[in-house]
Order: C-alpha cells, then structure tokens, then sequence
C-alpha cells in the first residue's frame, strides 16, 4: 500500500485499521452524547467561502508569527497524551513539525521528556496544568524552562467528565506481563501497529515523564491525572500568578467566554487559544469556531487569539483565520498521521494542510495569510455564539472590570 495519504479523513481510516481498538478510542475522546465533538467539525462545514474568478496573484505566503515564534504556516502542534499511538511518540511529532517549519505544544501527560522533544523541535511550547501544589507547579515550570521551552500553554477547561455513549476505552495502568495478555487478543489483531513496537524494541510506556517530581520515578498516568483531579481548580489570581513567573508567553487554552478572554488579558496572557479541548471537556459546549469571532472582537488587538477543535483540512485553517484567528492548533489530525505512519505520516498531514491553505488563498485570490479578513467567508444567520456576552450587553462580571 501507498503509505502517503490525501486526506485527514484517509489518516483516520488507516489509523482505526491499525491501532488496537482501545488506542483508538482513546484518540477519539470526546464526552457525554459527543455534541461539542461533533459541532467542532460540523461548524467548519456550515461556512462558506467568496472567491474571486480572476485577479493579480502571485507568490502565496504562509508565513507568520505566533507568540514570538517565526513559522512556516499558521498551524501549531497542540499537546496531547499521545502514549501509546507509536514507538516516538512525541519525538516523531516534534521531528515532523520542525522538519514543516512550525511550533510544538508538548503536554505534561506526554510520554516523552521534554528534552528530547526540544532536542528536536526547539520551537516548543511546554503544556501545563493546574496540578499539585504552588511550589510543585514552579518545579514543572522551572524544567520546562532549563529545557528551553519558548512559551507556557496553560490549559485549565477540564471537568473530569468520563462517561462516553459510545463507550470508553480501557486504558491499563500500566504494562507488565498479566496485562499484556488481557490485551493480548486487541494486539494481536493489529499486527502492523506490534511489529513497529516490536522492531522499536519498546513497549507502550503509559507513563508521565514531565510529571515527575524531584528525584522520584516518573508517575504513572493515572497517577499524575489523580494528582490533578484531586487539586483544587484555580482562579484569575492563579493565572495572574503564572505569568508572572513564567519569563515568556504564556498562551491560555480552552478559552470559550468573551469574560474570560478579558480576564486572561487582565491576567497577563500574551495570547489565548478558544477552544473546548477539542469536544473532551463539557459536552455542550458550542463549536470553537462559533465563539472565535466575537472573542477575537473583544480582545484581538491585545493579546494573540488562536484557536482549536475541528480542523482536518487547510480551508478550515483559512476560515479560521478569516474569522480572528493569528493561527490554529491541530489535534487529532497529527494524531491520525502518526498513527498512519509515524513522522512521516504527520509530515503528510501539515502538507495537506499547506496545499488546502494554499487552494483557499489562490481562490479568494489572497497573497498572503495575514491578508485574509471576514469577507473571504460566508457566514450563516446565527452561526456565531457570543458567550459571556448577552446580546452586546456586558455581562455583570464584564461591567466590574
Ligand atoms: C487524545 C487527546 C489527548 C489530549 N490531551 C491533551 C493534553 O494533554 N493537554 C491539552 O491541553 N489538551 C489535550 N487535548 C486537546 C488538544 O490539545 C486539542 O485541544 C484538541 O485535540 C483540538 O481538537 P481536534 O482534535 O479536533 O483538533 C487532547 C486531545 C486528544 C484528542
């Protein structure tokens, strides 16, 4: 078979034939009855775009900034627990961003440590979240920044929601022999996916190595997720408190509300991504793109407004963009990629990105990214939703500010 793929969606379908059934579940996530998910996608395909039939054009530029990192295209690498998708995990992620010219976000539940990913992608931005005590936070906070990580990514909208209608994958704690066997017959069946572990000379390592802590082992996952459920959720202070001691930008992730984009600005973000954890967090919740217009409305001119959930082709970054976003975050496309075929497989997919980027820009007939505005894309009547915002009237907590 052809290893190189067309499209994301041709991603998806080789990665659900070669992941064992509950590795794939666990990249298809999602909450509740999976509306946020499924909005998240079905957003995209409501708009609509006004391209010009003839016009000047010539070279077409995708080149921008995003807090302070030159890159190739307005695509960024958004952090995900990858664990046990491929052998590199995090490190063929990192390889294929740089080898395409664009940033990395690297979670903190990933299964690679951060100085290997920065050893290979130095563009890299180090996930956070609100997780044990203060000084624990600084110690985490403190590597990252030995590692030479460019920028924090302060991800907070989590609401431990776990129950999926489709059913949720059973994740082990760990791997020792006993549970290799129970997982021996869901293995066995995707011999593709074994032989790459078994040629790598590896098994799947479900544990957090960014997570550890002073000289302890790295914890286990669900070690380091308990850590989190069990730390009280913090406040506007707190990401005041963040800031502060971060020397670089720090980018909120999982902004929804045109209040709490005022707020992070308050807090001293230098950037905000809105975003509902791509459909994982509280099912419910509308469509990134749905809120993204009138957030970047409120705050755009202050801080950088990105955005994340539901891309799978370059139009959709184009829309994007159109609508306020500096650029996007992709999360289960890379996935699909590296579950396809490794780095290359990711390298496959930032390539259809920037073809798809590029189709959009030659049809509006646009020479460069930062040229697009909101009359490139058609927006249906009621399309976007205001959160926080009650029909242009500031909200209570908005008048306090
Ligand atoms: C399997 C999986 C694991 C994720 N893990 C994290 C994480 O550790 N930290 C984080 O900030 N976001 C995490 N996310 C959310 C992504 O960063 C991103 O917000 C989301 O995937 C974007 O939606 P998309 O997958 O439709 O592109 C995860 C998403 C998925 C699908």
């Amino acid at each position: 078979m052809n290893p190189w793929f067309e499209t994301v969606a041709e991603a998806q379908r080789r990665a659900r034939k070669r992941l064992p059934k509950s590795v794939y579940g666990a990249l298809i996530a999602g909450s509740e009855r999976g509306q946020t998910i499924e909005d998240n996608q079905t957003a995209f395909s409501e708009l609509g775009f006004a391209p010009h039939c003839a016009g000047p054009i010539g070279e077409r530029s995708q080149a921008t900034t995003v807090l302070g990192q030159q890159v190739s295209m307005p695509v960024l690498i958004s952090p995900t627990g990858v664990q046990a998708v491929h052998p590199d995990g995090e490190v063929a992620v990192a390889r294929a961003a740089a080898a395409r010219g664009i940033a990395m976000g690297l979670s903190s539940f990933a299964s690679k440590p951060i100085e290997e990913v920065i050893a290979a992608n130095p563009s890299t931005l180090f996930q956070l979240y609100w997780c044990g005590s203060k000084d624990q936070i600084l110690e985490r906070m403190s590597r990252a920044k030995s590692a030479g990580a460019v920028g924090l990514i302060l991800t907070l909208d989590w609401s431990f929601s776990h129950g999926r209608d489709w059913g949720s994958p059973v994740i082990p704690e760990s791997l020792d022999f006993r549970t290799m066997l129970r997982f021996a017959p869901q293995t066995l069946a995707r011999p593709r996916w074994l032989a790459t572990y078994l040629r790598s000379g590896s098994i799947p390592d479900l544990t957090a190595p960014n997570m550890r802590l002073g000289e302890a082992p790295a914890p286990g996952f669900f070690g380091a997720y308990g850590e989190w459920m069990g730390t009280p959720a913090p406040d506007w202070d707190d990401v005041a408190w963040i800031c502060a001691n971060w020397d670089g930008p720090v980018l909120l992730k999982g902004v929804m509300r045109v209040d709490d984009a005022l707020r992070a600005v308050d807090a001293g973000v230098a950037g905000i991504s809105v975003s509902n954890h791509g459909g994982n967090n509280l099912d419910g919740t509308p469509a990134a793109i749905r809120a993204l217009p009138v957030v970047a409305d409120a705050v755009g001119d202050q801080i950088e407004v990105l955005l994340d959930g539901g891309i799978r082709r370059g139009s959709d970054v184009v829309k994007a963009v159109a609508l306020g976003a500096r650029a996007v975050l992709i999360g289960r496309a890379y996935l699909w990629g590296l579950a396809a075929n490794g780095q290359a497989g990711v390298e496959n997919v930032l390539d259809i990105l920037r073809g798809g980027i590029d189709s959009a820009l030659l049809g509006l007939r646009k020479t460069a990214i930062t040229d697009l505005d909101r009359d490139d894309v058609i927006i249906p009547a009621g399309f976007e939703r205001a959160l926080g915002l009650s029909a242009g009237v500031p909200s209570p907590q908005l008048a306090e500010r």
